[in-house]
């Protein structure tokens, strides 16, 4: 549809962007904090650990005061786990407590709202230890982590997102290194979507839970969306895509939305002796719980082709790619999409299409809780970085926001990933994505002085304007 006239952002949209924990505090072990699978992982080779990061933890009020000055009407962060309940159960550790208080006070004191993402890939190790997700008891683990984070911050965090990218932990858990196999396990897809399935009960008692405690609370999931292309339109190109779209996107929405699971990955889980098993009063929990809204985190489409199932399909691949499921669907190379320095495709289009048809399948408000353009930044001699292509990923990307807001989708806000330069899921501190550029590289930590990118002066002017003015001269 070509729109002759395009509808306003919405008054109170929520411009800001996004971080992790483990990905930008860094003080790892400190004042208290235990360990979470992230710090106890081997990080790919020629990668950083996770010891440092941004040290966000020393510098939060540096950068929110930085996210300030931008205008930032929000600021997307995730609470460690560990830094709050070391062990994951148990005592918890006031230090964590103070360091989240400030953080949010700091924002208040900016008028920034905090979006806070309960659950950001750092499984405390201690729970590692006792079967991470595989244990049901993960359930009562998570709500218990809930209601610590409800009773001590819900008087003024408002917004919460439950899980993030739960559909990357059970399709890619291994890449993130989030992914805790049993020693027993004899069949990895069934223990994989066992754990999804506790994720899932988990997710939908907090959720319950947050609306009992945290008066004016809303929350809602945090998935990675990205809506799955036909390679063609051969008919049997478009049954892989649905069934992609179903194992990848709408299982989880499902799930989160109507407490149903999604009958082709039922099917399909069915076909390879997989189905988890529900105990009794999962169903209900499911049933019981109802998102506000819907966050979803959106880098790129991606297209599928048949299978036919005779031959054997390389798996692996991260977040953004595709590989394929033996007679389920197979990875295409879309020829139609350039693709960032690291290989991920730029699709700014269907990041149209994919809210049109969450929207149209949820009927929910849409809150964009990532999205971005991971590069090799340069910091120049005088103090600048000039990233032109991560201001024309985004203007491409907030062009298609204002044609689905017209298209007649509710959208929240925009999270961009990320705030600040901070460690990568698994190609390290080079691969960049803030606005503030961070003075440190994989193994040399630097000043850890922050700067103005040319995309973080270009933010500045669209959030002013409300979304009005995205050019950039
Ligand atoms: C999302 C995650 O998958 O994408 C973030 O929620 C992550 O944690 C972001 O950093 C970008 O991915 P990557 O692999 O480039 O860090």
């Amino acid at each position: 549809m070509i729109h002759k006239n395009l509808k306003k952002f919405p008054e109170g949209f929520f411009w800001g962007a996004s971080t992790s924990a483990y990905q930008v505090e860094g003080a790892n072990l400190e004042d208290g904090k235990g360990p979470s699978c992230q710090d106890v992982k081997e990080v790919p080779e020629g990668t950083s650990d996770l010891t440092i990061c941004a040290d966000h933890y020393h510098h939060y009020a540096e950068d929110i005061a930085l996210m300030a000055e931008m205008g930032f009407k929000s600021y997307r962060f995730s609470i460690a786990w560990t830094r709050i309940l070391p062990k994951g159960i148990g005592e918890v550790n006031p230090k964590g407590i103070e360091f989240y208080n400030n953080v949010i006070n700091e924002c208040l004191k900016y008028n920034i709202t905090p979006i806070v993402t309960m659950f950001h890939f750092d499984m405390p190790a201690a729970l590692d230890e006792m079967g991470s997700w595989s244990n049901p008891d993960s359930i009562d683990w998570f709500v218990n982590f809930a209601r610590v984070m409800f009773e001590n911050f819900g008087d003024r965090v408002k917004y919460w997102l439950t899980i993030n990218e739960q559909n990357v932990l059970t399709l890619s858990g291994k890449v993130i290194g989030t992914l805790h196999l049993p020693e027993n396990c004899d069949n990895e897809l069934r223990e994989i979507y066992q754990q999804c399935l506790h994720q899932l009960v988990a997710q939908a008692k907090a959720m319950v839970l947050c609306h009992e405690i945290v008066e004016g609370g809303k929350i809602g999931p945090a998935p990675n969306i990205a809506l799955v292309y036909p390679a063609s339109c051969k008919p049997k190109d478009i049954l892989a895509a649905q069934n992609m779209n179903a194992i990848r996107n709408w299982l989880y929405l499902d799930m989160a939305v109507y407490g149903k699971f999604n009958n082709l990955v039922w099917s399909y889980l069915e076909e390879n002796d997989a189905t988890p098993t529900y105990q009794e009063g999962w169903q209900e929990a499911l049933d019981n719980a109802h998102p506000d809204f819907i966050g979803f985190n959106y880098y790129s489409t991606m297209t599928v082709e048949w299978d036919n199932g005779e031959e054997d399909i390389v798996k692996g691949g991260d977040q953004q790619s595709s590989r394929g499921e033996k007679g389920v669907y197979r990875g295409f190379k879309n020829p139609n999409l350039p693709t960032t320095q690291f290989g991920w495709e730029i699709d700014p289009d269907g990041f149209r299409s994919t809210i049109r048809e969450m929207y149209s399948r949820y009927h929910l408000p849409l809150l964009v809780t990532e999205n971005g353009l991971g590069a090799y930044d340069k910091l120049e001699e005088d103090g600048s970085v000039h990233d032109p292509y991560r201001i024309e990923y985004l203007q491409e990307h907030i062009k298609q926001i204002q044609l689905a807001i017209t298209d007649g989708c509710e959208m929240l806000g925009y999270n961009p990933w990320s705030a600040i330069d901070l460690i990568s899921t698994h190609e390290g501190m080079r691969k960049r994505y803030g606005f503030i550029y961070v003075d440190r590289e994989d193994f040399e930590i630097g000043s850890l002085k922050r700067y103005r990118k040319d995309s973080f002066y270009w933010y500045k002017k669209v959030i002013a304007s409300n979304g009005d003015d995205l050019s950039n001269d």
